[in-house]
């Protein structure tokens, strides 16, 4: 799996190119992105990069890797990250390491937004994967009692807050044809912060089995 997860990210990271600003993803297939571009900046690539979260920004920094502020960046050239879920469609569940806010809204500001995966995250249908939501703790009860009735039956993570401070909930939705509904009805609550649907934002996606390398398009 692990051979994998680096044949998709050095397949990604292929598209890299000298002057580009590059965004980060978070995980453990993101981890081998990172480490290849430390690698090809070792050799001479010459990029920026922004950073989803702050294991992602020490793993960069380690590499050799130059990290700008995302707060003073409006676009980014390219971002390369991993997903709990991926389907042809190139809709994605992200955020089983907590991050999918800051990946959000990184990949929304990417020109190109591309997924990285080993073969268990491909599916036919995005669903089985716990969806995490981001919650303001100011309004994590209000936010669980809504999610609870939408029949998200979601769990708060223990012991555990966001790069932001905030509270995640993982919920179990019985996904339905009209995913785009239930995104824009997640985001539509007050105190929710972000969630793990992905469905307009990726544009490509490597997946690797076996060391065979399938890239996806929009
Ligand atoms: C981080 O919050 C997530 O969105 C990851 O991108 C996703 O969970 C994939 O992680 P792995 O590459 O570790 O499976």
């Amino acid at each position: 799996m692990n051979d994998d997860k680096k044949a998709a990210a050095l397949a990604a990271i292929a598209e890299v190119r000298d002057g580009m600003l590059v965004g980060l993803g978070t995980g453990s297939t993101a981890a081998f992105a990172i480490a290849g571009l430390g690698d090809r900046v070792a050799q001479g690539l010459a990029i920026r990069a922004v950073a989803t979260s702050a294991a992602s920004e020490r793993l960069a920094r380690a590499a050799g890797i130059l990290i700008v502020d995302f707060a003073g960046v409006s676009r980014v050239d390219l971002t390369i990250d991993g997903a709990d879920e991926i389907d042809s469609r190139l809709f994605a569940i992200k955020g089983a390491g907590g991050a999918m806010l800051r990946e959000k809204i990184v990949a929304a500001s990417s020109d190109r937004m591309i997924v990285i995966a080993d073969g268990s995250k491909r599916v036919a249908r995005i669903g089985a994967a716990k969806l995490p939501v981001e919650i303001l703790p100011f309004a994590a009860a209000y936010v669980l009692r809504v999610l609870a009735e939408m029949g998200g039956a979601p769990v708060v993570r223990a012991d555990y807050r966001t790069d932001q401070g905030n509270l995640v909930a993982d919920c179990r939705f019985t996904m339905p044809d009209d995913v785009g509904t239930l995104a824009a009805t997640l985001a539509g609550i007050p105190g929710v912060l972000g969630h793990g649907l992905f469905l307009n934002e990726v544009d490509a996606a490597y997946i690797a089995d076996d060391g065979i390398v399938t890239r996806l398009e929009r």
